[in-house]
């Protein structure tokens, strides 16, 4: 059997049109999901509804790893068992979310960096010694008025760039998350400038540390307008701008990247990436991680009952298929009624 490292596992991740299931909604943030589905959050709710999606038949065909919240990474189901184990025994790497969410860099401004760093090497520990693959560290740039700073952009490279080797120094591959956020009335040029401007200053600190960047995956949001803006979401242009982004800012070596939806909705995020990927003759291997474009509909079909657990499943495994045949660019509108 081949040598498990983080090269190898980095790239096995993104292998064979295989994507990430972003699973690790906060405490906060999951609460909102449920709210959503009238749904009571508590650590049984949040267990059953995780259980269900990590239990679905045949879903280690498209999803080669789970970001999981640390409540979720040591949580048994009502058979006893481990989720991470689960997800272990289908061959599906199991990853962990591991930044502490989001500062304000100072009083009067929504700029924000992300907190955790001076604690990182030893939240790591427990997570090592119980097989964690892989981790994930988001960094958030707004898009405002005389926002982004360069300083906002800078410190947020930075703390990345720190994340990323301290990860790698503990044997597990980071998923380096720079998210320019799509709320805002911003045009997809802006998106772009930004998006750029973010991806060099973040290579430059990555590279300044010397992390291996064949041990890591990149995962950036699309060249998209904001949602407040009267843009349209154009395929062709924002194909081609987001392949071009990447292209002046991220190095070969890089093995994969792997999109976030960023509020896209499910068809939309598929139908995006399967076009990125129809014109891609970059050296990366061009995936998802997504978090809400993954999981909405099954939500929804799930409203908190367990004798729903089928429909759950079906509509999980149906979406994971489809961004799996988007990885090949082999998507298209009428799969969706299959
Ligand atoms: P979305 O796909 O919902 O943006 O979530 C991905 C994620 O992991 C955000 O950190």
């Amino acid at each position: 059997m081949m040598e498990e490292n983080i090269q190898n596992i980095a790239k096995k991740i993104v292998e064979d049109g295989k994507g990430i299931l972003a699973a690790d909604e906060s405490t906060n943030t999951i609460k909102k999901r449920f709210d959503s589905i009238k749904v009571e959050s508590n650590e049984k709710t949040r267990c059953n509804y995780r259980d269900t999606l990590f239990s679905t038949p045949n879903i280690s065909k498209y999803i080669s790893g789970v970001i999981l919240f640390e409540e979720t990474f040591f949580q048994k189901n009502l058979d006893n068992q481990l989720l991470k184990k689960k997800l272990e025994n289908i061959e599906c790497y199991p990853g962990i979310k591991i930044d502490q969410g989001l500062e304000e860099m100072s009083e009067n401004t929504i700029e924000t960096y992300t907190k955790g760093i001076e604690t990182l090497n030893e939240r790591l520990q427990p997570f090592v010694e119980n097989g964690a693959k892989f981790t994930k560290w988001r960094a958030v740039i707004n898009i405002g008025k005389d926002i982004p700073t360069d300083s906002c952009i800078k410190k947020n490279s930075l703390l990345l760039a720190d994340y990323a080797l301290v990860s790698q120094k503990n044997k597990l591959v980071p998923i380096v998350e720079p998210e320019v956020i799509m709320e805002g009335s911003h045009n997809l040029d802006t998106c772009y400038e930004i998006t750029k401007r973010t991806l060099d200053e973040v290579f430059e600190s990555l590279s300044k540390k010397n992390v291996d960047l064949k041990g890591m995956l990149l995962k950036p949001n699309m060249i998209v307008p904001g949602k407040e803006s009267k843009e349209d979401l154009d395929a062709k242009k924002i194909s081609e701008k987001t392949l071009d982004c990447l292209i002046k800012t991220v190095p070969k070596e890089v093995p994969g990247i792997v999109f976030l939806s960023g509020g896209l909705d499910s068809i939309n995020a598929t139908m995006l990436l399967n076009e990125i990927n129809k014109i891609n003759k970059s050296p990366w291997k061009l995936s998802f991680s997504y978090g809400r474009a993954l999981q909405e509909d099954a939500l929804k079909m799930w409203a908190g009952k367990n004798e729903n657990k089928d429909t759950v499943q079906n509509t999980f495994l149906h979406r994971a298929k489809m961004n799996s045949l988007a990885c090949h660019g082999k998507w298209n509108a009428s799969l969706e009624n299959e």
